[in-house]
């Protein structure tokens, strides 16, 4: 079986001011009725192929994300508390070294908790079919089509067909987020697929690489599951030994440069939900082309995503903005700018 592994440690900066530090975007409701983390939970829920989940995040969300798991009626979620977060390689190597301590043959699915699949079908045969790989030591990244130069993904030159692993490819060359011109250059030639971000990990070849490529990681996070505090479902990761952990990705620390990946090309549906543009992509629009939320009154807009929690947004004769409203907070900016939202929250922090 397959072992769930969510990570659910980012703060989704792009999402404000709906996403806050206190209370991140994977833990709101912002695309349904449940959170972006129970639905992440929800699409491997099926006992025939997963064992029960478990999910790094940060100390602060201990008691959000063990409710969030209850309602879903996952309690016993095995639940890895970090001190701070130091980016996704430290958490990986985490949970490989949790998982294989129980069992030495175990096999991840690493995933992101904010991301939106439509077709969660077509998922689960990917995973299914990167299975066959996992099994014989591989990592596996998903890929998928793109369909425009975004620099915020990685991207992977697809090579032959694997062997002995049907669907499987292998990976000629993993890019982590190229500038705009060799992104342009990728989508031209054909070859290149998005990196969906999601893995299937054997966690002991996982371990076996981050001893090779990057051996400070996988030290720091060893000591920091010796020195873990444990209660209920916590473990809770030492906090001097996690410090020590270089604050890198897995795509630069392993995907990069590992000889052991395959590609799976998938087409799920798949959104990083990351931005608020993002959010209005996937969004239910009226006639007019807007996605709108809680308390609002439009007239004549045109393509925009607003958004009132707490008050009131009243919009007229507006084009393609992104417009949302919290109680102590309105931000409006264009659908094209909001990458940038962070830059905004970066000046609220230092003026605050
Ligand atoms: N536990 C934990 N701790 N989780 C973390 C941390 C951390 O310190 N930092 C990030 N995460 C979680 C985020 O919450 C998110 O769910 C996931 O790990 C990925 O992190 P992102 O910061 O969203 O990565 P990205 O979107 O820039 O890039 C990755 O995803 C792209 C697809 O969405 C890369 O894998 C790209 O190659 C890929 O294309
Ligand atoms: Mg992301």
């Amino acid at each position: 079986k397959v072992t769930p592994v969510i990570l659910s440690g980012g703060t989704g900066t792009r999402l404000w001011p709906l996403s806050r530090e206190a209370y991140p975007k994977q833990l709101l409701a912002l695309a349904g009725d449940r959170t972006m983390l129970q639905d992440t939970a929800s699409r491997v829920g099926d006992p025939k192929l997963f064992t029960k989940p478990m999910v790094v995040a940060n100390h602060e969300h201990r008691f959000i994300i063990a409710e969030q798991m209850r309602a879903l009626g996952l309690d016993d979620t095995t639940i890895v508390l970090e001190p701070f977060g130091r980016n996704t390689a430290p958490a990986a190597a985490v949970a490989a070294l949790v998982a294989v301590a129980t069992d030495p043959n175990a096999i991840l699915l690493l995933m992101p908790a904010d991301h939106v699949v439509r077709d969660p079908a077509a998922f689960r045969a990917a995973v299914e079919r990167g299975l066959v790989a996992a099994h014989e030591g591989r990592l596996v990244l998903f890929g998928l089509k793109p369909t425009e130069p975004a620099t915020g993904f990685g991207y992977i030159e697809q090579g032959d067909a694997h062997a002995t692993a049907p669907g499987s490819y292998s990976v000629k060359r993993f890019v982590e987020k190229p500038d705009r011109a060799t992104a342009e250059g990728y989508l031209a030639d054909g070859a290149y697929l998005w990196n969906s971000g999601i893995f299937l990990l054997p966690a002991q070849a996982l371990i076996d690489e981050f001893q090779k490529l990057d051996p400070s990681v996988l030290a720091a996070a060893r000591r920091a599951l010796d020195s873990a505090g444990r209660d209920l479902d916590f473990v809770r990761l030492g906090e001097d030994a996690f410090r020590d952990a270089p604050s890198i990705s897995i795509d630069y620390a392993v995907m990069e440069k590992t000889d052991r990946a395959v590609v799976v090309p998938a087409d799920f549906a798949w959104t990083d939900a990351g931005s608020w543009s993002s959010l209005w992509d996937i969004g239910a629009k009226d006639r007019s082309g807007n996605v709108v939320a809680g308390e609002t009154v439009i007239e004549d807009a045109k393509g925009c995503y607003i958004r009132g929690e707490g008050q009131l947004v009243a919009a007229l004769g507006v084009e393609n903005l992104v417009i949302v409203a919290t109680p102590d907070v309105v931000m409006v900016t264009t659908k094209d700018r909001d990458q940038d939202v962070k830059t905004l929250v970066n000046q609220v922090r230092a003026a605050g």
